[in-house]
């Protein structure tokens, strides 16, 4: 596939799951593979933009024509994107980012002793929020994974962290979201929303960068 709908365009999008570390041999994590993300920036750089991908440990391969860069935690990936950012145009958060990390990582493995174990978490950094908050912001895209009252959720989000657009997925469907290769999105923005059909995640990433094509035009710098 040629097109040049982001030529001159430069996009960046984060994916995977972050890790955070307990001890040295212990990490909290999620069941993100990255393949959303890594669909995105396959189909990002197909349209001819010039594309960083930021993602967290995923087994997949780095899209051609794509420059990765790797982070493990939430506070690297958010390092790494701030660091991208200032020349990007649009940014596309499909990375599930742990949203706390433990207050003291263990400098030795963490012994089995007592029956119940308390660990202590702290709240990570919100890279999208910091990202739409920003003068100028890029055309700030997230995605959120809801289990119940999923357009509510999503356009909450969309206000709360003042976003252009958020592309919702509803993980309790079956065969979609989370570490499948088909996806099914209700993407929101200020004043409408469409519905994406459960399709393969890289249809569904061109369809959705169709859609932002057709609404950063309209974006005024912030
Ligand atoms: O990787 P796959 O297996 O293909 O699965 C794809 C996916 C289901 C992980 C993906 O489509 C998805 O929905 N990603 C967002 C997961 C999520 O639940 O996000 P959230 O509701 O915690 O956060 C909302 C938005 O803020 C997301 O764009 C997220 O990247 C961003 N965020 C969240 C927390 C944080 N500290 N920093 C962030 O940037």
């Amino acid at each position: 596939i040629q097109d040049d709908t982001f030529q001159q365009k430069s996009i960046l999008i984060t994916a995977g799951p972050t890790r955070e570390a307990l001890d040295p041999v212990r990490y909290l994590s999620n069941h993100s593979s990255g393949k959303m993300g890594y669909a995105i920036a396959q189909a990002a750089a197909s349209m001819g933009a010039k594309v960083i991908l930021i993602s967290g440990p995923t087994a997949l391969s780095c899209p051609s024509g794509v420059q990765r860069i790797d982070v493990e935690s939430a506070a690297d990936m958010h390092k790494a994107v701030m660091k991208a950012v200032s020349d990007c145009d649009i940014f596309i958060a499909t990375a599930a980012v742990a949203d706390y990390r433990a207050k003291h990582i263990a400098d030795n493995k963490l012994k089995k002793s007592d029956d119940e174990l308390t660990l202590t978490f702290v709240k990570n950094p919100d890279i999208l929020k910091d990202v739409a908050a920003m003068t100028p912001a890029p055309f700030s895209v997230g995605f959120a994974a809801e289990s119940q009252n999923i357009a509510e959720y999503a356009q909450g989000k969309l206000i709360s962290k003042k976003l252009d657009m958020i592309a919702a997925n509803d993980i309790t469907a079956a065969g979609l979201g989370f570490n499948s290769d088909r996806n099914a999105l209700h993407v929101f923005w200020k004043n409408g929303d469409i519905k994406l059909a459960p399709d393969s995640k890289f249809h569904l990433a061109k369809a959705l960068l169709a859609l932002v094509a057709q609404h950063c035009k309209n974006k005024t710098p912030s």
